[in-house]
């Protein structure tokens, strides 16, 4: 059996089972939203999204924590810039690293040793490396959580969606290209089938705004974000074209466009979006 559920399983993996999701249910008790970022395809921009997100919470006066769950390319300390921190360890527990500016993060990249050499799993130890990041750490009271989630539509991501209690938006990241809503619509359909269904489309690299005579170039061909939501019954929260300066503010700078430069026209595309997402998926009254 894929998921854990066999009849094989002894008692004690029961009981440990058992253990771990009463611990992520009290680990999670104290965040108000829960928000997934996700997409059927790699390299679409999910923790470009995710981290300029969290800064644009943040900066709305939320507090935010990013967890990244991506075990295979745990990218967000190097967005943010915190990569050589290390995750406190309190009693049993971990302790998320905290930004300059608040943000609580968790990431695989604060428990693997970073000597450059990939980190090889066997299918078992994914899932279980996944259900122990989500298991161990202690996050205190929380506003928003956005999880960066690893690609695709395998064991990782769903081991990561039935993990997560009450999530309350998963917003998948799309090109405009074929492939990646191909991918998409495979990703709505696992998220469908967790029961998730507050589901928003962002699409990413829309277009490319040539910084010199501002002409618009369709880097995938059009932009097809609208229909394509519409097509598969989601919420459409807006594009992004792609901004040199976003992804040479990651890169190079290691620090978010949105708390890099707050009043560009990148970091407002992205707190327009996490605005559509604010009055859209955070309906809990205090
Ligand atoms: N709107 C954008 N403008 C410019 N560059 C972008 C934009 N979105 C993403 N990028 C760049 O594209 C690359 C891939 O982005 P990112 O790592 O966020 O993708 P991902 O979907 O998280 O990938 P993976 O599937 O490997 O986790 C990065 O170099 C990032 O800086
Ligand atoms: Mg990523």
């Amino acid at each position: 059996m894929a998921h854990g559920h066999g009849a094989d399983l002894s008692d004690e993996d029961r009981k440990a089972m058992m253990e771990q999701s009463i611990n992520i249910t009290r680990n999670l008790a104290n965040i108000k939203y829960k928000v997934a970022v996700m997409s059927g395809k790699g390299g679409v921009g999910k923790s470009t999204v995710a981290v300029n997100l969290a800064q644009a919470f943040n900066a709305m006066g939320y507090k935010t924590a990013i967890y990244d769950v991506d075990i295979h390319g745990p990218n967000v300390p190097k967005m943010l810039g915190i990569e050589g921190e290390s995750i406190g360890v309190k009693g049993n527990k971990l302790v998320p690293v905290e930004t300059d500016d608040g943000m609580l993060v968790a990431s695989m990249a604060f428990l693997i040793e970073s000597n450059g050499s990939p980190i090889i799993w066997r299918g078992p130890q994914k899932t279980g490396a996944i259900k122990q990041l989500i298991s161990d750490v202690a996050w205190g009271n929380v506003d928003v959580m956005i999880f960066d989630n690893p690609p695709g539509t395998g064991d990782e991501p769903l081991t990561v969606l039935q993990m997560i209690p009450n999530l309350d938006a998963a917003i998948m990241v799309t090109t405009p290209s074929s492939v990646s809503e191909e991918d998409v619509v495979k990703c709505v359909g696992m998220t469908r089938m967790l029961n998730i269904d507050r589901i928003g489309l962002v699409e990413n690299m829309s277009y490319f705004e040539c910084p010199n005579c501002d002409e618009k170039i369709n880097l995938f061909g059009d932009s097809k974000g609208q229909d394509f939501a519409k097509a598969m019954d989601v919420d459409y929260l807006g594009d992004l074209p792609f901004r040199t300066q976003v992804s040479e503010s990651a890169d190079k700078y290691e620090v978010p466009i949105v708390k890099a430069k707050p009043d560009s026209k990148a970091a407002q595309e992205f707190m327009k979006i996490a605005k559509e997402i604010e009055s859209k998926y955070f309906t809990k009254d205090e």
